[in-house]
């Protein structure tokens, strides 16, 4: 049972720890380099979640550049590449918080929209995904290396005015 968990950003050391969550919980796996590289690109948006075991889930992203899903003009998005929590700890919130701590990193970076790509059948993440009010745009045919269809989701979240005043 989770008592308590930390959200904070992901260290080095914290590099074990999460490729084993993601080796443990999704098919989708990288080697080392490519995720302290993508700590090296958004560490704001690389988030860690810490129980009293140690690492319990992460999350981490990409900032790209690309026209708007929601018009024609170029913007900034925000790409969530991954993210897990172990099974023990799932159901009591941790996804969500992962998910909302990144996106507040990847708005820190400019980030106006927010996009990630998840499995047909994966309804768990399609659930918190909806909850977070990401929807679905569209079907990518065939977009995982077993053949499955995934789910484009996105949305769209400019930066509040309080954002934009920190920024300027
Ligand atoms: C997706 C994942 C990160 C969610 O983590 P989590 O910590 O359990 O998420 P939360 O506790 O914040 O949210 C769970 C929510 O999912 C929904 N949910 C939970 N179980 C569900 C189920 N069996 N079917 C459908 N929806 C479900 C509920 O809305 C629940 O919210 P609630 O607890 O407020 O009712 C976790 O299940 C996971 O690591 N899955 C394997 C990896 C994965 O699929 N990653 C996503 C790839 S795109």
């Amino acid at each position: 049972m989770l008592q308590e968990y930390t959200i904070r950003q992901f260290e080095r050391e914290d590099i074990e720890s999460v490729v084993e969550i993601n080796r443990t919980c999704l098919p989708e796996n990288y080697p080392d380099q490519f995720f302290i590289g993508l700590y090296h690109h958004a560490p704001k948006a690389f988030i860690v979640a810490e129980c009293s075991e140690g690492i319990c889930g992460y999350i981490m992203c990409r900032i790209e550049r690309g026209i708007s899903s929601f018009g024609r003009a170029p913007v900034k998005k925000g790409h969530i590449v991954s993210i897990a929590v172990t099974h023990e700890h799932r159901h009591h919130g941790v996804g969500s918080a992962l998910v909302q701590a990144a996106m507040k990193g990847m708005r820190e970076y400019g980030a106006s929209e927010f996009f990630l790509e998840v499995r047909k059948t994966n309804e768990e993440a399609i659930t918190i995904y909806e909850k977070l009010a990401y929807e679905i745009k569209r079907v990518l045919k065939g977009y995982y290396r077993d053949g499955e269809d995934a789910y484009l989701m996105v949305l769209e979240s400019p930066p509040s005015e309080e954002e934009d005043a920190t920024e300027r």
